[in-house]
Parts: C-alpha cells; structure tokens; sequence
C-alpha cells in the first residue's frame, strides 16, 4: 500500500542505502506530518541543488541496528518532531530504544544534523530532537553546524527551518565539495494522463485499500488506513449567533475501533468547495483530468492512491488553506508568468519582513498570495506535477474525546470550536478547514441549510460523480492513543480545569464515573472537582448535561463556573476560582488528588501552573522554586497530565 510500506524489500537501513546507491540519508519521526514535509522540503532541495541520491525515510519503517556500518561519506539528517512530554513521536519510539541501547564510541562513523519541530509553550520544549543529539553525541556522532529548533508557538517554525538550512547547505557544500546547480523542479514520478474513469481511479479514497477494484476493507484502522466513519448525529452547542461549536458523534460499530477515555480522534478533513474552486481557477487546472504517479526510485513512494483526478487530489490530499512557506516562493520563481512578477516573487523570497508583512500577516493561502502578486490573472505555467510535490499534504486534525468508552462503546464523540474570524487586513474570514466542514455536515444534516445555500458545500460527492465513499456525512477518522487518563482507583481525588472546549476530555470523564456508579451504586468515589470556564450563558458547553450528572454522583461531583464576559460583571478566569478555593484544593492535593488541565496551552495551562504553585507554597510553607520542583514531579508522575494545544 501506498502509505504503510515502501518497496525497498529490506528494514534493514544501511542495506537499503547501499543497494539504491544513495548518497544522503534524511530521517524524519513525525507526529502530525509536519516533521515529514520538512525532511522531504530538505530532501528536495539536496537533490536538486546538489544532485545528492537522497533516501528520505520515516524512521519508524526501518531498523537501526547495523548503522554503524553506514559510510562516513553518507551524511545524516534527523528531523524529529516531539509529541507528549519531550517524547518521541510514536512511530520513533523504536528508534529511541536503539539509540539509548548502542554503546559508547558505537556511531563515530556517523556525520549529521538536526532540525526539532517543537512548541516553547511546553515545559520540555524540542525534547525529542534534544534527546537524539544527546544520544548520538554520546555514540561518537559527529554534529554538523548547530542543533535547528522550529518553534510552534511564536509562528516562527518556517523560518527557523530555512535559518538552519542556509547554514546546513554551507557546510555540506563544503565538507562534501559540492557544486550548486542551477534550481530547476525535475519530476520525481512519471506522470501519464488517462483517456477515463474505472474502479481503479481513485477519488479521494484515503488508501487504495478502499478503491471498489479491491476487497471491502475490513481493518485495523489506523493513522494510515483511517475508518470511514459516518457521523450519525450532530449538533450546535452555543446558543450565540456569532460563534459555533460542534458537538459531532462519529458512529464505529462497523469498525473493530476500540478507544480508551481521554484518546484523541484524528479526523481527516478536505477542501471545502469553494476552495478548491478557488485553486483550480488560479492555476487553470480541470478538475476531471485522470492522470497516474509511477515512482521511478523505489524507496520513493507516491503521496497518494493513483491513478486519480486532478478534482480527487486537491479535494482530498493536498493543503491548499494553510500559511505560504517562503521557500516556496522561491521555487515558484521559475514559472513567473513576466517580468515585473518574477521581480516581486524573487523579492518576497529573499526578504523574511517583506514576506512576513505581504503575505503571512494577511494569512493568505497560496492561492490568495498568487492572485494578489499576479493583480488578479492566472498562473498556468505552474506544473501540475510540481504542486503536488511541493504543496504540503492534508493532515489529519486531533480533538480530545468528549465522550466515555464506558458509556458510548460504539461512538466517539467531538466538541470543536468553529473557526471563523474575521480578517482585518482583507475583509474576508480565516476558516478552519476542519471545524467548518463539521458545521456544514451538522447544517446539513439538521435541514439547516438548503442546497443552494451551502458555501462552502458541506459535503463532498458532487465534484466527481457518483462514487463517493463519503457521501451521507462520513470522514475517515482514527484514535490516537493519549496519556490522558482518570486514576484507576475511583477513591482518588480528581480535579479537573478546562475552560472552553478545554472540557471535552472532562465530559467523557464524567461520563465514564457516571457509567461506574450506574453500574454498581455502592462504590465510593472521590471528589471529582471541575473547573469550567467560558464567557457567558451563549457559550455555556453541554449547560443542560451537568445537572444531571450531578444527581448520579451527588456530592462526589462538583462544578465551578468562571464567566469571563457577563455585562456588568468582573472577569473570572478558572484559575481565579481555584485560587478562591486555594484551602479545598489544598485539602484534595493532600489526599493525593490528580489535577488535569485541558485547553490553550499558550496562557491557560501556565496560569493554571502557576496559581497550583502558589497553593503549594503555602500549602507547604517552602518557597517558589520548590513547589515549582514539585509540580514538575507531579507531572513526571503523571499525577499532573496536560492535554493542551
Ligand atoms: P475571554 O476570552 O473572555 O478572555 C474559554 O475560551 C474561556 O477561557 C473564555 O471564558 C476565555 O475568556 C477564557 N480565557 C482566556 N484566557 C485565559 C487564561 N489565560 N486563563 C484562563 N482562562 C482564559
């Protein structure tokens, strides 16, 4: 499959080097994707710059044993994203084990760099990268440059990459006596047009395993094979005009999908319509062209199931809606359609701030930027071929369940915020590509929305005739299993902060104690304490829900509200509540309470860190810096578990 396996025959990573002549080796362990477009960004660029042979491999499809035997001359390039608390992605987790088990002295055979994707918001900030330079500096591995850290939570992720890259270009220029060619794209994969559709044209089936020239697929599903899930019921949580939250139940009966309370469901959007429309204008592009990838380099595999339709890809596989990198812009100048475009694109290339102020700050997709720099005419001369390799894939989109595996065995329930603000600096909105698409399916579905009224089209069957798994509300989704999990003995404490949709975990928490007491009433549950927070009545979550969860479990449940923006009312926050209630936090954290906090991670969860802090100074008599220590151990004893974004 397309996905799960390269042809390369071997996991044996060295021999897999050696016997496709490669000359580079690029490494990538991915959480959501974004460490793999970087590694194969990177991958690109040595190809074509300096036409390196470059293997660019997921860590987690090879092993790592014989890598001491890699030739001094074949250069290596780690690009590790870092997931949880400093972890490595799931899929790297093997490559962990064999990095913290090879022997002093072991690599000194090994040459290499590291870009870390990470968030500065987190407490162990890049520490998977981290870790891997550790690891192989202790092996003997011999650094190149410096360490590249992208950071998440300024933005600044992109141009962290190409600082790093400038300087890792110049030093392989020099260590390898590089000759840099002239930048011109050059295929990858043999493309071919087809004269028409069959069974084994793809249309935005997420694998080919679910293309009707194949057997019905049965599982497992997951990250590469995502169930086709149908959402068997939706509806609207705020009772604002101006905002909307979504809560959605996706229905696996049919699936074999077992899931634990606490795991994250990755949903797998597409385009809305109007934004493919948008796409295929700019670029002159017929949706219908049915056209196939051949991978002339077995260790290269193409990025989606061919043969397919031009409509099919941008729909369904590429990232049409997300930020421009600037380094695209810097491919792009090849196809300038004249003169006085080319000047402007190969000026935004080059200057960060230019790029920053024209194009990121306007939050602009690429078709946006392009239509902005051309004044509004076509861009026909760019390739096809070169924006499917080059433009990002679509990923899927993690949300905390808000439902119980306990209580709903055979639906997974999601609470999303809608995104749709307004955009200052050109008058149209920033949509979620996600969130928005769950709203049209709820609309829809709820007889909301009239045909002809839907913009964007909630739903996806009409672009390419009749065949459509997804037609009737489905979405390939998949469980990601968290660390986000309630104590297993129900005596325990358990306090629990989330404002916003922050509290879909603690829904399905509550969900899961009601279950537990429903099924045996004499047990004897600790105190669970919430702290909820949103601004007023409007955006009041699952209002009606909690009352009732209330009289299952009496005083053992317990809910505090902070409203931040009630009409003639001070602002509360969560952590303004917890601190009125410092003495019975206080009295919980003896008997060994749990405390869980879910939402922003960028102010939230520090403020809320801070203010448990303070209760523990006092609470303790010790000063700042220990009970700064102690929450830190709480946490590494998963007795203070996050779950923020
Ligand atoms: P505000 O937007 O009115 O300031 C859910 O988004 C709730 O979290 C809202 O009531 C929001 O308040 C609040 N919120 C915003 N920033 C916060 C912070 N730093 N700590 C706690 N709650 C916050």
């Amino acid at each position: 499959d397309h996905i799960s396996a390269v042809n390369s025959g071997s996991r044996d990573i060295v021999q897999v080097v050696l016997e496709n002549n490669k000359n580079y080796l690029v490494l990538f362990g991915s959480q959501t994707g974004t460490a793999e477009d970087y590694a194969k960004k990177f991958s690109k660029e040595l190809s074509s710059k300096f036409n390196l042979n470059v293997l660019c491999a997921d860590l987690e499809l090879y092993d790592y044993d014989t890598l001491s035997e890699l030739p001094n001359n074949v250069l290596v390039s780690i690009f590790m994203s870092t997931y949880g608390e400093g972890d490595f992605p799931d899929g790297a987790i093997p490559f962990e084990t064999f990095l913290t088990t090879t022997g002093e002295n072991s690599l000194t055979n090994l040459n290499f760099s590291i870009f870390g994707l990470g968030n500065s918001t987190y407490e162990f900030y890049n520490g998977a990268a981290r870790k891997v330079l550790k690891y192989l500096q202790s092996a003997g591995g011999n650094l190149l440059g410096s360490i590249g850290e992208g950071d998440d939570a300024t933005g600044s992720t992109d141009e962290d990459y190409l600082t790093w890259k400038e300087s890792i270009m110049a030093e392989l220029k020099n260590k390898l006596h590089l000759e840099e060619q002239e930048h011109k794209f050059k295929s990858t994969f043999k493309y071919e047009t087809l004269p028409e559709i069959n069974s084994h044209v793809s249309l935005g089936e997420p694998t080919s395993k679910y293309l009707p020239s194949e057997p019905a697929f049965t599982g497992p599903f997951t990250a590469a094979q995502p169930f086709i899930a149908p959402i068997i019921k939706s509806h609207e949580l705020f009772t604002s005009v101006e905002r909307n939250c979504i809560h959605s139940e996706f229905d696996i009966s049919s699936s074999n999908i077992s899931y634990s309370t606490g795991d994250h469901l990755g949903i797998w959007p597409s385009n809305a319509t109007e934004k493919v429309q948008q796409f295929l204008n700019v670029f002159n592009l017929n949706p219908d062209t049915i056209f196939n990838l051949v991978s002339q380099d077995k260790t290269i595999k193409v990025p989606f199931p061919c043969p397919t339709t031009v409509g099919a890809v941008i729909r369904h596989y590429l990232e049409i809606t997300g930020p421009v990198s600037r380094q695209f812009f810097e491919h792009l100048i090849q196809f300038a359609p004249n003169s006085s475009i080319k000047e402007k694109l190969t000026k935004l290339a080059k200057d960060k701030d230019a790029f920053q102020q024209e194009i990121t700050s306007k939050y602009f997709n690429l078709a946006d930027a392009l239509l902005y720099l051309s004044g509004g005419s076509k861009w026909e001369s760019i390739p096809w071929e070169f924006l499917i390799e080059n433009i990002p894939k679509l990923q899927p989109r993690y949300y905390s369940i808000s439902s119980s595996s306990l209580s709903e065995r055979n639906t997974i329930h999601v609470t999303s915020v809608v995104e749709n603000t307004p955009n200052p600096k050109t008058g149209s909105n920033i949509v979620g590509v996600t969130t928005n698409l769950l709203r049209n399916i709820q609309l829809a579905q709820n007889k909301q929305l009239q045909s002809t009224e839907i913009n964007p089209l909630p739903v996806h069957y009409d672009l390419n005739g009749p065949r459509d798994l997804f037609a009737n509300y489905k979405l390939p989704v998949h469980v990601r299993q968290s660390t986000f999990r309630l104590p297993q003995n129900i005596e325990t404490p358990v306090i629990m902060i989330g404002p916003g949709t922050g509290v879909a975990p603690f829904r399905g928490f509550i969900r899961e104690r009601v279950a537990q007491v429903e099924k045996d009433n004499s047990i004897k549950l600790g105190k669970h304490i919430l702290f909820y927070g949103c601004r007023n009545e409007q955006d009041y979550l699952y209002q009606e829900e909690w009352s009732k969860y209330a009289t299952v479990l009496g005083e053992s449940f317990e809910m505090n509200v902070a409203f931040s923006r009630v009409p003639g009312t001070k602002k509360v926050y969560v952590q303004d509540k917890l601190n009125e209630m410092s003495s019975d936090i206080w009295d919980l954290l003896k008997k060994g309470a749990y405390i869980y906090v879910c939402g922003d991670a960028g102010r939230m969860a520090k403020d809320v860190s801070r203010t448990f802090i303070n209760i523990l100074q006092k609470g303790h008599g010790i000063n700042e810096a220990e009970a700064l220590e102690m929450v830190k151990a709480l946490k590494t004893a998963g007795k203070y578990q996050e779950d923020v974004w």
